[in-house]
């Protein structure tokens, strides 16, 4: 049954975008629950009506107001239906929303993080996912042309001191024919994808743009690591549009313990270098790493607001037994669907992978995460015998099929979330930058 809301004059108050999502969130608030939400902009100590439903005097008698900052308010009506939990969640929701302050929404992010969500957090997530980016589901396809690496990175198994791997590097031509394989599948996007390897010069990297911008339609995602303001400029102007480097950790200590040969602030530094060159940036971290408390994740996410994001790629952590991090405890899908929810809560319209790593640490990982916040996902078209040997942690999904499986699987899962491919390219949705 449509519900008709009332919406006074004095919303004028509120920026357009807030005012939209507080009123989705005001719905979808009324449809879990048996209450009506009014929304109170509040002046000198009145509380004017804002929005919301009309209703019955006798409900004035079970209402709660709920000062949201000095401005703003809430109005719950039939609050005796609602647990002191349930109350508690609609409230931080609503902030989620409104705070601007960072060590406030720190707190709000904290709290659900710490406490087990009810389906309301999800929800919201999933709408706001579909006001700012549709329900399109972009595809990437991700191309894994080196497993070789430069560092030592405890938790990741092509770690250059894993001698258990065998490793491989493809060739220019391989590289390109994959990409144009790709495109036969109808892929808008190719990711090129290796450990930190030196043995690819940036020429080679940018004869490899080249002639893929040449011989397919496909946009170009890099993701080979850190490198100079100077090389990210070539590979920029040889046609590249994308750049993956997640920051992995907000926390300094953290990062020292984990990359020990890595530098945090260079590491930033080259996130900002991307940018200034003209990439289209994504970065993220794993949840779950040891070590890594509430805090810290909700860290993780105020870096990903700061650093104002086209792409977050967020995974677990799952200890991989060819690593010193061997007998670790693996993130939770429960945890990273929080993140995500938040994640698309907070920042918007940015690109969400439901990675790989998600789907392999549960069969259902990818959908309940695309339930709640994701739109992209990235097959995986390395070569059969190759795959394998990019094992970066093990069980990994998607090892034993071939690229044509993992589009109909794909597909398949599109269909039955009731969404759709995107046809386009799948450019950041952020405002256009050079
Ligand atoms: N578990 C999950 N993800 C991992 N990565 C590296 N090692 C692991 C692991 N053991 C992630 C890192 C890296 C990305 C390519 O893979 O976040 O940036
Ligand atoms: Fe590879 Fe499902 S995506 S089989």
């Amino acid at each position: 049954m449509a519900k008709e809301i009332f919406i006074s004059n004095q919303t004028e108050t509120l920026n357009q975008d807030i005012y939209r999502e507080l009123k989705y969130l005001t719905e979808c608030v009324e449809q879990l629950y048996p209450i009506i939400v009014h929304f109170i902009n509040i002046k000198a100590n009145r509380w004017e009506f804002a929005f919301g439903q009309n209703i019955d005097k006798q409900l004035m008698f079970d209402a709660k107001r709920i000062e949201l900052d000095k401005t703003q308010g809430i109005i719950i009506y039939s609050v005796s239906k609602l647990s002191a939990k349930q109350l508690g969640d609609i409230q931080a929701l609503y902030q989620l929303v409104l705070v601007k302050n960072r060590q406030i929404l720190k707190q709000y992010i904290v709290y659900f993080l710490q406490n087990n969500v009810e389906e309301i957090l999800f929800k919201f997530a999933d709408i706001i996912r579909k006001i700012y980016c549709g329900d399109e589901i972009h595809l990437r396809g991700l191309i894994e042309f080196s497993n070789y690496c430069a560092r030592d990175c405890l938790y990741c198994g092509l770690r250059k001191d894993n001698k258990a791997v065998l490793r491989y590097r493809l060739s220019s031509k391989e590289i390109i024919d994959i990409a144009k394989s790709a495109m036969l599948l109808n892929y808008k996007t190719v990711v090129l994808q290796s450990g930190e390897d030196y043995a690819y010069s940036i020429e080679q990297l940018c004869d490899i743009v080249r002639e893929i911008k040449q011989q397919t339609d496909c946009a170009i995602t890099l993701s080979v690591g850190e490198r100079g303001l100077a090389d990210y400029q070539k590979l920029r102007q040889a046609g590249a549009e994308r750049y993956l480097l997640r920051f992995e950790t907000s926390n300094q200590e953290l990062f020292k313990k984990l990359k020990p040969d890595s530098d945090y602030k260079a590491r930033i530094k080259c996130l900002k270098d991307l940018k200034q060159s003209g990439f289209q940036v994504g970065s993220g971290c794993m949840i779950g790493l040891p070590g890594q408390t509430a805090e810290i994740i909700a860290e993780d996410i105020l870096l990903m607001l700061e650093l104002d994001l086209d792409m977050i790629g967020i995974g677990p952590f799952i200890s991989n037994p060819e690593t010193p991090l061997q007998s670790t405890e693996k993130g939770s899908v429960e945890m990273m669907r929080k993140v995500i929810a938040l994640v698309r809560i907070l920042t918007k319209n940015t690109h969400l992978p439901a990675t790989t790593a998600v789907g392999s640490i549960d069969p259902q990982g990818r959908q309940k995460v695309l339930r709640c916040g994701a739109n992209v996902i990235m097959p995986n078209l390395t070569p059969q015998m190759y795959r394998e040997h990019y094992r970066i942690y093990p069980d990994k999904i998607c090892v034993k099929e071939d690229p044509d499986d993992c589009h109909g699987c794909v597909g398949a899962m599109t269909i039955s979330l009731g969404r759709t491919i995107a046809k386009g390219y799948g450019h950041s949705l952020k405002t256009k930058r050079a």
